[in-house]
Formats: structure tokens, C-alpha cells, sequence
């Protein structure tokens, strides 16, 4: 009986240590509490927990609201490669920065993920 919980406890200390390499790997595989997470931290200043922007920074650097469906067709409508750099390398507007880059914070799937979560969560669900 013991010997059966030791391996099952080291069996997941070895599942636990392959984690940061699935996440590399398929960006799928990056749960939903590690996205929110990552929102959180690095974005959630400006574009709020709720996505509307109504942020004291958010204000300042002149965010969208992410709960309006249009605002959200006209993200989608750039091709997913400048959204994604706009992310990685920051985002300027009439020579303005918008973003900093968030390269050295966030690795290619983290970006990703985070940018799916901006255009699907905030809006208003379908019924
Ligand atoms: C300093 C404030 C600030 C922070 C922090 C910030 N953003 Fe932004 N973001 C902006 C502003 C301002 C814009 C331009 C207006 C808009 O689309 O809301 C923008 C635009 C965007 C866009 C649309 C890009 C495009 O090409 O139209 C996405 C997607 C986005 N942000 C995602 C993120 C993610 C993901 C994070 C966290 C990793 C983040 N932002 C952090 C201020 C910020």
C-alpha cells in the first residue's frame, strides 16, 4: 500500500516537471486559471478584469472596450500575425506606444492564449 502511494506520488512530480514543456509546446494545453493568471498580471492594468478598459491606466493609454462586439471584429479583422506581434514587440498609434513589449514576460503561447481570451471572454454571451 505504501510503496503503491510513493509511486503514484512520484509519478506526478515527473507529470508536474514535463508541464512547462507541453505548454511550449501546444498552446492548447495552457489551462484556463494559468491564462487568467497571466491576464491578471500583465494585461488586467490597462484592459481591465472585465475587459472594458475602464481602468485608471486603461484610460490614460486609451483602451477599447473588449465587451463591445465591434471593437472585437476589428481586432479580428487584422491578421492574427500583427495582433500577435503588437503583443510580443508592443503597439504604437500615431507614434504613440500604446504597449510595451511583453516579450521578455510572456513566451509565443502564453501571447496567444492571452490574445484568444481577450476576444472571446469579455463578450457578452450568446443565448
Ligand atoms: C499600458 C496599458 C496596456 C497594457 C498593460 C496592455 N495593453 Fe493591450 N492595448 C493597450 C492599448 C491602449 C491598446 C489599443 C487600443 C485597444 O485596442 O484597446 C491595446 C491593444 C491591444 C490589443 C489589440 C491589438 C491590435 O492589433 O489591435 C490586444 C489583443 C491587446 N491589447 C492585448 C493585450 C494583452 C494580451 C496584454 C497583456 C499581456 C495587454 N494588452 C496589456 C494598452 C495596454
Amino acid at each position: 500500500m505504501k510503496t503503491r502511494l510513493i509511486a503514484i506520488t512520484a509519478t506526478a512530480a515527473v507529470l508536474a516537471s514535463f508541464q512547462p514543456i507541453m505548454f511550449a509546446a501546444e498552446e492548447e494545453e495552457i489551462p484556463k486559471e494559468v491564462v487568467l493568471a497571466a491576464y491578471k498580471k500583465n494585461c488586467a492594468a490597462c484592459h481591465g478584469m472585465d475587459g472594458k478598459g475602464e481602468t485608471r491606466m486603461g484610460k490614460k493609454a486609451g483602451t477599447l472596450d473588449y465587451t463591445d462586439i465591434k471593437v472585437i471584429e476589428e481586432i479580428k479583422k487584422k491578421k492574427p500575425e500583427v495582433v500577435f506581434k503588437h503583443i510580443k514587440e508592443g503597439m504604437e498609434v500615431d507614434g504613440k506606444e500604446k504597449m510595451k513589449p511583453f516579450d521578455k514576460k510572456l513566451k509565443d503561447p502564453e501571447i496567444k492564449a492571452l490574445i484568444k481570451h481577450i476576444l472571446t471572454a469579455f463578450l457578452p454571451k450568446e443565448k
